[in-house]
């Protein structure tokens, strides 16, 4: 069911110095900060040849990450984004094997303007797991 990794999210406590780490000292191709007030978040994106990895940084009074970054201030692993074919089918078959999806379980649009639903770590090895239709 689930498809190519699409991302790994990173939260830093410095997007600045994050990005410098992956531009200078790891030699990757860095977007520049990118504010997204609807999911209360700035992300810097980094291309890699299979995959993309993006770094997350609380943005307004009650980002969703606020709390993640407090439990680990030196920055830590967020979540994990699968790709699906149809994010629907995809949670049908999840939920009705147990698996809890977060919020209200109706897919939201993500940050590429895809349909994404979140499922819970405690129902996946301890990741949080982002899926995304393509
Ligand atoms: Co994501």
């Amino acid at each position: 069911m689930i498809g190519r990794l699409n991302h790994v999210a990173i939260v830093v406590p410095d997007l600045d110095q994050a990005a410098s780490i992956y531009a200078e000292l790891l030699g990757a191709d860095v977007s520049a900060p990118l504010d997204l007030p609807e999911h209360g978040v700035t992300t810097v994106f980094i291309e890699l040849p299979n995959t993309k990895i993006e770094l997350l940084h609380p943005l307004g009074d009650d980002s969703p990450i606020a709390t993640f970054l407090e439990r680990n201030p030196g920055g830590a692993m967020h979540h994990v984004c699968y790709e699906v074919g149809d994010i629907m089918a995809a949670r049908d078959k999840l939920t009705a094997a147990g698996a809890r999806v977060i919020g209200d379980g109706e897919p939201i649009i993500g940050a590429h303007g895809n349909p994404v639903l979140f499922l819970h770590p405690k129902d996946f090895c301890g990741t949080l797991i982002e899926l995304e239709q393509v």
